[in-house]
C-alpha cells in the first residue's frame, strides 16, 4: 500500500483531463468508446474438459451491469446468454469481465459476443476434447512473449541484451497467427507482456521519460497493448497462462539507472503494481474447479491430456518471487505442493495417459547460475518424478533447450524411447525487448540440444496413447528446426475417435513429416547418418556426450531414431521401429549404425478457417451507458508512507515530469509495425 493521496489526485485529474488516454507520447489502444469490450480471450474451464468455457474480455470504461455474452452454435443465432463478474484494481486503467459459459459440448466450435456489442465482433473457439478421447491435437507452447513493436521487441534490444529483429523479420505474435491452423490451444507459462520493463525502457532511453505515477500509465499501456496484440489468437483459442517473475510487480523487483546511480527497489511499485495483481485480475483459469489457486497453480484435461500448470514464483521454500518482490503467499504453507501431489495421483491414466506440467522457472538449463532454480527443483522435482510426469515445458531463459527425460539429475537410460523420468523442454525464446539469451555452455549429461540466438515457439502434437511429438518453431519463417518424438509404452484401451468434429482449427495437418506450408506430400527415403542434429545460423548444438564407460547406459542420442535433420526437418519418427527398438536391447554400437527410415506421408487436407481479425468500427456500444471512467479503487488507495520515499529522482510526489526527455518512439521498422496492424487493425488508427 505504497500509495499517496497526491498521487490518487494525479491519477484522478489525469484520468479527468484525458479520459482515458495515457501519458503524453505513449500510445494506449484505447477505443474511442471505452466501452467497446477488447483484448478478448478464452479459457478452459469447468471440472469437466469441454463442457465449459471461460471467456474474458476488457473495457476502458466501468459497465453499469454484469458483463454478459450472448453465444451459440450459430453464428446468426446466438441464442443463448450468460453473464459473469468484472473487477479492476488499483492503478489498472481497465475493467477486466470473465463469464464462464456452462452446458457446452465437448470438441464443438461456439460463436460468442459481448451483449450490445457490435455484431461484428463475433468470434468462436472449439471447446476441449472431452478426456480420454483418443484424437490427434496439437498445442502450442510460447514462454517469455512480450509486447512486440515500438515499446517491446523491435529492431531495437536492451543495452547488452541481443538478438534485435532484422528489418522486416517476423516476430512471435505473428509466426503464431500465421500458423493459426496448426494448433488447438495456447500455453503461456510466464512472463507476460513484460509491462515491469516500462522503467528499464525509460531509463535506456527506449520509451520517453516519465514520472513514476506517470509509470503507472506507461505500465498499463504495456500491458494492454501485449494483449490487444494477442488477440487475433487469443479471442479464437484458448490461452493458458501460468505466473512468471515478470507478472510479480512493476519492475521485475529492481531496475538500476546505474548512470544516474539509482536502483529502484520493489518498493516503488504501487498498489495494483505487485502480488500478480495483473495477472490475477486479468485471466480466469479453471483454478476453482482443480482444487488450485487461480492463476497460480491448476490443472484441465484434454482429450488424452492431464495438464498441471505449476507456480515456480511462490509458495515453496525460498521461492525466487517470494523474496523482495512483494509477492505471494497464495496458499497455505505447502499449500500448492500438497495440491499438487494429490493433483497426480488423482489422474486417471487409462483417460489421459499423458501428463504435462508447465511452469516457468527451469532447472535443467544451460544458463547461468541465477537462472537455475534449484529451490524449484527442490521443490517440485521429487513429486513430478513420482507423479510419472511425461512432460515438463518451462521458459525463462530465452533459448530453446532440449533435454534428455532426466530425473535428480540422471539421464534415463532410456531416453526417448519409454523413458521413465520427465521430459524437459525449456523454451523461452518468444521475445520480448531484452531480446534473445545464449547458453552458458555448461557440460551436462542431460543436454541434448541448444538452440540459442533463434526466436520461436513449441508445437506439442499429442498423437495417441503412446506418441508425442515437440517441435522447435522457428519465428522468423515458421519453419520445424528441431522435432523429436517421445514414445511411452502404453497399452492404450481406448478407442480411436475418427470423427471429424467442426474443426475451426484440423490438427491433422501437423502429422509428423508435413512440414508447415510446404505441401510436402510422399515418399521420404532418409538416410541417417552420425548428424543427429545440425547447426543452424549461429546456432550452438550440444554435440551427444561420449559415453560413460563404466555404465551400461543406452545414450538417449542414438538409442532413439527421433533425433532430426533439420534440412528437411520432417520427422523420422516410425512407431513400430521405436517400439522394436525398446524390445531389443540394443548395445551402443549398434545403435549409432547408419539406418534407413522410410516413411509415407499422406496427404492431408487442410481445410483453413483461419478468422478474419475483425475490423469492425468502433461504433458505440448501443444498450450500455457511459459509466464513470478509471478504476474505482483508486479512491479507496489508502494514505500510506510518502511516495517520496521512493522516487528519488523526482523529490516529491508532484506531477513534474521530472525525467522529461526528448526521446522519440520513431525507430519502429514497417514489418514490426504491422505487428500492430495485424492483430489490431481496429485499433490501427485510434492510437492517440
Ligand atoms: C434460434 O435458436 C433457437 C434455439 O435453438 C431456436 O429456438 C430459434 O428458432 C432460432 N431462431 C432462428 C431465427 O433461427
Ligand atoms: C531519461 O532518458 C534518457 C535517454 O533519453 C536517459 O539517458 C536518462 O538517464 C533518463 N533519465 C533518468 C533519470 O532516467
Ligand atoms: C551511488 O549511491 C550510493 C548510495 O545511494 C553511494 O553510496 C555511492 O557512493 C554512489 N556512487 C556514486 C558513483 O556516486
Ligand atoms: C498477495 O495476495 C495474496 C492473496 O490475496 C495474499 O494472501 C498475500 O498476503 C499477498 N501478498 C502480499 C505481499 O501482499
Ligand atoms: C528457415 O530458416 C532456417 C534458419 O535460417 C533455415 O535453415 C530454413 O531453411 C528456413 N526455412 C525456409 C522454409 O526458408
Ligand atoms: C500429393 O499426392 C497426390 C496423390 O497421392 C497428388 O495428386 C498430389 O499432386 C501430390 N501433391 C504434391 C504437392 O506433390
Ligand atoms: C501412434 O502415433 C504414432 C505417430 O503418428 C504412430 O506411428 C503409431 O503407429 C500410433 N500408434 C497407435 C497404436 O496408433
Ligand atoms: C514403420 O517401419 C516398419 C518397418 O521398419 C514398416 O513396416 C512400417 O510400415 C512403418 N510404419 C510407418 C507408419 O511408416
Ligand atoms: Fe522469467
Amino acid at each position: 500500500m505504497r500509495f499517496s493521496t497526491s498521487v490518487v489526485a494525479v491519477l484522478t485529474s489525469a484520468l479527468a483531463i484525458n479520459g482515458v488516454l495515457a501519458i503524453p507520447q505513449v500510445k494506449n489502444p484505447v477505443p474511442q468508446n471505452i466501452l467497446e469490450p477488447v483484448q478478448f480471450r478464452v479459457a478452459f474451464a469447468g471440472a469437466e474438459a469441454g463442457k465449459s468455457a471461460a471467456v474474458s474480455w476488457n473495457t476502458y470504461g466501468e459497465l453499469s451491469g454484469a458483463p454478459t455474452l450472448r453465444y451459440g452454435l450459430d453464428p446468426d443465432n446466438l441464442s443463448k446468454s450468460a453473464s459473469g463478474e468484472s473487477n479492476t484494481y488499483a492503478t489498472s486503467t481497465t475493467w477486466n469481465h470473465h463469464v464462464v459459459l456452462e452446458g457446452l459440448e465437448p470438441g464443438t466450435v461456439y460463436y460468442y459476443r459481448v451483449e450490445g456489442a457490435d455484431v461484428s465482433k463475433t468470434f468462436h473457439f472449439k471447446t476441449a476434447l472431452a478426456p480420454g478421447t483418443n484424437k490427434e491435437f496439437t498445442f502450442a507452447a510460447a514462454i517469455d512473449l512480450g509486447v512486440m513493436g515500438e515499446y517491446g521487441l523491435s529492431t531495437w534490444v536492451g543495452e547488452g541484451a541481443e538478438g534485435p529483429l532484422k528489418p522486416g523479420e517476423k516476430n512471435t505474435i505473428d509466426s503464431l497467427l500465421d500458423d493459426f491452423d496448426e494448433y488447438e490451444f495456447l500455453l503461456h507459462p510466464g512472463d507476460i507482456a513484460y509491462s515491469d520493463y516500462w522503467l528499464k525502457e525509460e531509463i535506456q532511453g527506449y520509451l520517453p521519460n516519465t514520472t513514476l505515477e506517470e509509470g503507472i500509465y506507461v505500465y498499463e499501456a504495456l500491458l494492454n497493448t501485449y494483449y490487444q496484440q494477442m488477440e487475433g489468437l487469443t479471442a479464437y483459442k484458448q490461452y493458458m497462462v501460468s505466473p512468471g517473475n515478470h507478472e510479480a510487480n512493476c519492475n521485475n523487483g529492481g531496475t538500476s539507472d546505474k548512470k544516474n546511480n539509482i536502483t529502484y527497489t520493489a518498493d516503488m511499485c504501487f498498489e495494483g503494481q505487485t502480488n500478480f495483481t495483473g495477472l490475477r485480475n486479468h485471466f480466469r483459469m479453471p483454478a476453482e474447479e482443480s482444487g488450485g489457486v487461480g492463476p497460480m497453480w491448476y490443472s484441465f484435461d484434454y482429450g488424452l491430456v492431464h495438464f498441471v500448470s505449476i507456480n515456480t514464483e511462490t509458495d515453496f521454500e525460498d521461492a525466487p518471487s517470494s523474496t523482495g518482490m512483494r509477492s505471494g503467499e497464495f496458499g497455505y504453507p505447502g499449500q500448492q505442493l500438497d495440491w499438487l501431489r494429490a493433483d497426480l495421483a488423482n489422474v486417471d491414466r487409462e483417460k489421459t495417459p499423458w501428463v504435462v506440467v508447465s511452469g516457468h522457472r527451469p532447472w535443467y538449463i544451460d544458463a547461468k547460475k541465477k537462472n537455475v532454480c534449484k529451490d524449484c527443483q527442490n521443490a517440485f522435482e521429487d513429486i513430478l518424478v513420482d507423479g510419472n510426469v511425461d512432460l515438463v515445458i518451462m521458459g525463462h531463459v530465452h533459448l530453446y533447450e532440449r533435454n534428455h527425460p532426466v530425473a535428480h539429475g540422471k539421464v534415463d537410460p532410456n531416453g526417448l524411447n519409454n523413458p521413465s523420468a520427465p521430459w524437459y523442454i525449456v523454451n523461452g525464446a518468444a521475445g520480448h525487448y531484452d531480446g534473445i539469451d545464449f547458453a552458458a555452455g555448461l557440460d551436462e549429461e542431460w543436454i541434448a540440444y541448444t538452440m540459442d540466438g533463434h526466436y520461436g515457439w513449441s508445437s506439442f502434437t499429442v498423437h495417441n496413447c503412446s506418441h508425442l511429438t515437440h517441435e522447435f518453431v522457428f519465428s522468423e519463417n515458421n519453419t520445424r528446426l528441431d522435432r523429436q518424438t517421445l514414445f511411452k509404452d502404453r497399452k492404450c484401451k481406448l478407442p480411436i475417435d475418427g470423427g471429424s468434429s467442426v474443426s475451426i482449427s484440423p490438427s491433422t495437418s501437423s502429422i509428423p513429416g508435413v512440414e508447415s506450408g510446404s505441401g510436402f506430400n510422399g515418399t521420404v527415403t532418409k538416410t541417417e547418418s552420425d548428424k543427429k542434429s545440425s547447426v543452424v545460423g549461429t546456432a550452438t548444438v550440444s554435440k551427444p556426450k561420449p559415453a560413460d564407460e563404466t555404465k551400461t547406459v543406452i545414450k538417449p542420442e542414438t538409442s532413439t531414431v527421433t533425433e532430426t535433420d533439420c534440412e528437411k526437418c520432417h520427422s523420422e519418427t516410425n512407431g513400430s521401429l521405436l517400439e522394436s527398438a525398446a524390445e531389443t536391447a540394443q548395445t551402443e554400437k549398434e545403435q549409432s549404425k547408419a539406418a534407413t527410415v522410410v516413411e509415407t506421408v499422406h496427404e492431408t487436407a487442410v481445410a483453413s478457417t483461419k478468422p478474419i481479425v475483425s475490423i469492425s468500427s468502433l461504433s458505440p456500444v448501443a444498450t450500455a451507458p457511459i459509466a464513470s471512467v478509471g478504476p474505482s479503487s483508486v479512491a479507496s488507495a489508502s494514505e500510506s508512507e510518502s511516495a517520496a520515499v521512493f522516487q528519488p529522482s523526482t523529490g516529491s510526489a508532484g506531477s513534474t515530469p521530472a525525467l522529461a526527455n526528448v526521446a522519440t518512439l520513431a525507430r519502429i521498422s514497417p514489418m514490426v509495425m504491422g505487428v500492430a496492424l495485424v492483430a489490431v487493425p481496429a485499433f490501427a488508427m485510434q492510437f492517440v
